[in-house]
């Protein structure tokens, strides 16, 4: 008896979280499309001025103003990039189905952070299943997902530590990623929470705290799940179930 009834509430859960996503996603993009338009200009308006206070090598003060046009620059450029991942995040692309090959993908995404990851100490570990079967899905909406997932690995660990990525076979319809860390790991009163669009607990000005929603969101689409398992200062694992194809999935479903 125990088994359906979980498997009931987690459909529920998943219906409840794309409900709430969709209806997100449609106002984040409204108010994205608004804002992008102002920010632009006063990027424009901010580049004119630094041209101009370059000229102005005489002017009392100059090198303080130009601090502060840098200052605007930088700022209005985080809100591009806020209002980027908004629009990613509520486009919701239909995913373009492909043969994919996944160790290839977390491997292009891995070099992409490991440079950054050794400066800090941190190693990664592949454990890289070599006879995983290519799986029929979207491979960018792939490498978001797994760049996601790294960049949170590596986050909550700071310096010194390892993130671990597996593949192997799940079973004969599906395979599996798990992205684990020794970081910081998540409480548990956070663990319903962290796929909720906007929760975060990086400090102010750092997270948006959509990278997990939009993750959440692409993986559904493309017939799979996340599982998370955490301990509080020890670290977390995600695991990422991929269907080999999307018969395979609703055959194994439906
Ligand atoms: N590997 C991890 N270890 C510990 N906590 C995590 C991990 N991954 C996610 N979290 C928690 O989940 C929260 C939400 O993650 P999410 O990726 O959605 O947003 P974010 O990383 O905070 O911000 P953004 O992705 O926009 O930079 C994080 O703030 C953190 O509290
Ligand atoms: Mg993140």
């Amino acid at each position: 008896m125990e088994a359906p009834e979980k498997k009931d509430w987690l459909l529920d859960e998943r219906l409840l979280q794309s409900q709430k996503l969709a209806a997100i996603g449609q106002l984040s993009a409204g108010i994205a499309h608004e804002i992008n338009n102002p920010l632009a200009i006063i990027r424009q308006e901010a580049e004119w001025l630094d041209r101009l206070l370059k000229k102005q090598a005489n002017l009392e003060g100059a090198e303080e103003l130009q601090g502060s046009v840098q200052q605007i620059m930088q700022q209005v450029d985080r809100c591009t990039e806020i209002i980027r991942n908004l629009l990613d995040f509520a486009r919701k692309r239909d995913p373009v189905i492909q043969a994919v090959d996944v160790n290839r993908i977390i491997e292009d995404m891995t070099m992409l952070v490991e440079k950054e990851a050794k400066h800090n100490n941190i190693t990664i570990v592949r454990r890289y299943d070599p006879e995983l079967p290519r799986i029929l899905s979207d491979a960018p909406q792939l490498r978001q997902v797994i760049l996601n997932f790294l960049t949170n690995a590596t986050y909550a660990i700071g310096k010194g530590g390892v993130v671990t990525i597996t593949t192997r076979l799940a079973d004969r319809d599906s395979v599996d990623i798990v992205i684990s860390d020794t970081g910081c790991g998540i409480a548990e009163e956070n663990l319903k929470k962290i796929f909720d669009p906007f929760f975060t607990t990086k400090p102010p000005g750092r997270g948006t705290g959509l990278g997990l929603s939009i993750c959440h969101g692409i993986i559904l689409r493309l017939g799979g799940r996340i599982t998370v398992e955490s301990t509080l200062g020890q670290g977390t694992a995600f695991t990422i179930t991929l269907p080999l194809s999307r018969e395979s999935e609703l055959f194994a479903h439906g």
